[in-house]
């Protein structure tokens, strides 16, 4: 059998964590959700989720990795026997089935990075038929997501020191200097400072119950939480560290980068006028435009450093979420990592396949039956939402009423001799016991009430 490995140091394990949790989800998604939702009101929304209901859930998921020192399944079934193991289970699927569109994503994200650096698609005359176009044209779309795969699958077949940490300690300062360079640029538009005050005054009227499930949403999805992606680093992490403190970086560096990257956007967007409020299409269609306008040499540059952050930011996520699988085939069946990887890899590439074809290609795709009514993306990214905020919800239970609370503070103490008589100590109690559990499991009803347009609440 393989040595498991663990993170060399503390610094290791939080890039990599906050590797995780930053991805298209703080660059892509983060901003056209906050543009849809008010701007200022949906960020702090987002703000009291990360740090009030998810930093708890955080803890509680690295406590149990680093207790049991197994994959997710094998860390529920060994604090809270078999059946508990279940839980660990449904968030490996979720894992793979969000990695099964996310590496679409990233693969889009890449092919534009090379289309803007080394082609000409900022002499197209309509990007939102390029984009168009681009979604549905299956051999690009094919190869830069096997590509962005075969990358993943590369790093994670390395190991968590060799792969994993190691390619983190790289892209992790690029994407900061990257992130923050454009941002210099952008306050220097004409009308930037419009943007700045969408983004930065709430409007409290603008908060309703869709900015709240956005919100929700958004941050579990952000922190990488809820499907034991945080239970499987948190096995490697050793019994020296600090969790708590980890946990607060970790969560400042992610809502940082979620921050930042709607500071480098929205000067972007109204200094061009635009709506804020396009959508997904907000990075694809909208900001090629403000690219555009910069001139061919600049907008080249700008355009293609902000694809590439948009890539670097994706590839520390996928690693994330092939290696939850990984762990849990290496730890379970104690078969070779590298074969393990690439196994999955080509399994999960496939599972992306009907993403791929669902932006018109296959109409049956694009407009799913019934209740379902949305296409093949949209569908699986709103259950592995849900499947998040329900996985979180389920693990507060577990921590509650089947590992106790008591055995999450012994594991606590490790690394951090003052938490028992500690402020932090009480108010993860309360949260775990009533607040995060109540909230999170009321929340999911009304969200699958929502999506599903099922009219028992509303
Ligand atoms: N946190 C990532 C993002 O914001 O893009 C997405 C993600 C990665 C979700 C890893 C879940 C996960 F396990």
């Amino acid at each position: 059998m393989e040595l498991r490995g663990n993170f060399t140091s503390r610094i290791g394990f939080i890039l990599a964590a906050a590797g995780s949790a930053v991805g298209l989800g703080n660059i892509w998604r983060f901003p056209y959700l906050a543009g849809q939702n008010g701007g200022a009101a949906f960020l702090l929304i987002y703000l009291i989720f990360i740090f009030l209901l998810c930093f708890p859930v955080l803890v509680g998921e690295i406590a149990i990795g680093r207790s049991a020192g197994r994959d997710a399944y094998g860390s529920y079934s060994l604090l809270g026997g078999k059946r508990w193991g279940y839980l660990g289970i449904f968030g490996i699927l979720a894992g793979i089935f969000i990695l099964s569109f996310y590496n679409v994503v990233a693969g889009w994200a890449f092919g534009y990075f090379l289309e803007i650096s080394f082609g000409n698609l900022l002499g197209e005359p309509d990007f939102g038929k390029f984009f168009g176009n681009y979604v549905n044209d299956i051999s690009d779309n094919l190869w830069f997501s096997l590509g962005f795969m075969v990358i993943t699958a590369l790093i994670v077949s390395r190991g968590i020191q060799k792969g994993v940490e190691a390619a983190n300690k790289i892209m992790m300062p690029a994407l900061y200097t990257i992130l923050i360079l454009l941002i210099l640029y952008s306050l220097t538009l004409p009308n930037a400072w419009a943007g700045v005050r969408f983004y930065l005054v709430p409007e409290l009227n603008e908060i309703n119950s869709q900015t709240i499930y956005d919100g929700l949403k958004q941050a579990f999805f952000s922190l990488s939480l809820g499907m034991g992606c945080l239970i499987t680093y948190g096995s490697y992490v050793g019994k020296t560290q600090n969790i708590i403190k980890s946990a607060a970086i970790i969560s400042v560096a992610d809502a940082m980068v979620a921050f930042l990257a709607g500071f480098m956007i929205f000067p972007m967007v109204f200094s061009q006028n635009i709506s804020p409020t396009e959508g997904p299409a907000l990075v694809f269609i909208v900001l090629p435009d403000v690219f555009r306008d910069m001139g061919p040499l600049l907008g080249r540059i700008i355009g293609g450093s902000f694809f590439l952050l948009l890539c670097f930011a994706a590839l520390t996520s996928t690693i994330s979420l092939l290696e939850v699988p990984t762990t849990y085939v290496v730890d379970q069946l104690k078969f070779r990592r590298t074969r393990v990887v690439w196994f999955l890899a080509l399994l999960i590439f496939i599972l992306g396949l009907p993403t791929m074809f669902s932006q018109g290609m296959i109409p049956a795709l694009n407009k799913l039956p019934f209740y379902l009514n949305r296409d093949w993306l949209s569908f699986v990214s709103d259950m592995c939402d849900i499947s998040l905020t329900v996985g979180g919800c389920l693990m507060c239970i577990f921590i509650v009423r089947q590992w106790k609370i008591h055995n999450m503070d012994a594991e606590l103490v490790n690394g951090n001799p003052g938490y028992m008589n500690s402020f932090m100590r009480k108010y993860l109690h309360v949260m775990i016991t009533w607040v995060c559990p109540v909230l999170l499991g009321g929340l999911s009803v009304l969200i699958i009430d929502r999506y599903f347009g099922l009219g028992v609440f509303f």
